[in-house]
């Protein structure tokens, strides 16, 4: 079955790739990963927050590497909506604002997720079982930009974390599966242009828990498809573990080629290596996420429906701490982006470069 068009490289990403390839690079070896994969038929963006634009050396990093951009958190309802009614868009719009002034595209995310919900939601929701609640949000939040965002991740997190069908959100509780349906056509109705996607993590590792999770998702893919929600693409977080369980190259190819079957396309959303289990030598560490990420692209980028690699965020400088005390204690920082807080390119930067370069153009 023919898939939706994938949004071809807009001809401001192809400008912005091309453009800021003639921008000198800080440094000689930083590799231009938008225009490297420009020209492989991908769109390569990430995740940016609006405080770290105020930093004076990340924006041009950022405005030569990036060709999309997605909001890491000003887009949860947390932010958006903290009162009923009160929309926030100021963080939206003003890396809305960056993208534009730089040929960037830009995707939301997210519309309806589980977590980083204001804590009047939930109560609302249980006890008014309102679907306005779920659709007038996606429909104020989409319909704002409509026409402005390359793919909007209109369900986030859906499936259980044990792979066992869904997670028991609140959303489930009261509205049962359909809420992920009504979702998807609000957001179709607010806005046309954008595509339609489902989000989500666990897709990619070996293992017993990644099968189900890989099967949990196809099920879930299929009863969208199946009764007609709009659904036009997986989003793939793409959270990996360069000491943890690896990718299954075999398994993933497999997947991705279900996923394509389906006419859907395949978006890499929110790519990083967690290095967390690693040795203390930092090298080591870098190259160990660099491969693992290598690992990772050689399969997904083999596959002619993947559109975007995204990474979830560009520089360790802003990585969020870890959560573990026992790291918290000994000041140990993630390095699971491809660029450390120095603003310098790491393996991982390399690896990307080399994925993109390997890819033959669409
Ligand atoms: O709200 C403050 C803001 O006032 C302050 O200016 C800013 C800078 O210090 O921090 C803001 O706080 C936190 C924000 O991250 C920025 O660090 C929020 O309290 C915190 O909830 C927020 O966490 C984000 C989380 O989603 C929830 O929104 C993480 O950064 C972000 O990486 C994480 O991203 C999720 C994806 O959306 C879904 N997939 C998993 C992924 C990782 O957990």
């Amino acid at each position: 079955m023919p898939g939706p068009p994938i949004p071809l490289l807009t001809r401001r990403a192809l400008l912005a790739a091309g453009a800021s390839s003639l921008i000198a690079p800080a440094f000689a070896q930083e590799p231009r990963l938008a225009a490297l994969a420009a020209a492989s038929g991908i769109v390569f963006g990430t995740a940016a927050a609006s405080y770290e634009l105020r930093d004076a050396d990340f924006p041009p990093l950022l405005a030569r590497q990036a060709a999309m951009l997605v909001p890491e958190y000003e887009m949860k309802r947390a932010v958006v909506e903290p009162r009923p009614g009160a929309y926030d868009f100021s963080g939206i719009d003003t890396l809305m604002a960056f993208a534009r002034a730089h040929n960037m595209a830009f995707r939301g995310h997210p519309l309806i997720w589980y977590a980083a919900n204001p804590p009047w939601l939930e109560d609302a929701v249980l006890a008014r079982r309102d679907e306005k609640l779920l659709t007038g949000y996606v429909t104020a939040l989409a319909g704002r930009y409509r026409g402005r965002m390359h793919s909007l991740d209109v369900v986030n997190e859906a499936l259980a974390d044990d792979g066992n069908g869904l997670r028991q959100s609140f959303w489930l509780k009261v509205f049962g599966p359909s809420y992920m349906d009504m979702a998807f056509h609000a957001a179709r109705a607010a806005d046309p242009a954008a595509l339609l996607v489902y989000n989500d993590y666990g897709c990619e590792p070996g293992g017993p828990l990644g099968d189900r999770v890989r099967a949990n998702c196809l099920g879930l893919l299929d009863g969208l498809i199946a009764r007609g929600a709009p659904v036009q693409a997986l989003g793939l977080q793409s959270h990996l573990f360069a000491f943890g369980q690896h990718v299954d190259q075999r398994k993933l190819r497999d997947f991705l080629a279900e996923i394509a079957a389906r006419g859907l396309a395949i978006l890499v959303t929110e790519l990083d290596v967690s290095d967390e289990g690693g040795p203390s030598d930092i090298a080591l560490r870098d190259q160990a996420v660099a491969d693992e990420a290598s690992r990772y692209l050689d399969v997904v980028l083999d596959n002619r429906r993947t559109a975007t690699v995204l990474t979830w965020g560009l520089t360790d400088r802003y990585a969020d701490p870890p959560q573990s005390l026992r790291l918290k204690m000994t000041g140990w920082r993630y390095r699971k982006f491809p660029f450390d807080a120095g603003l310098r390119p790491k393996p991982l930067a390399g690896a990307l470069a080399r994925a993109f370069s390997a890819r033959r153009p669409a």
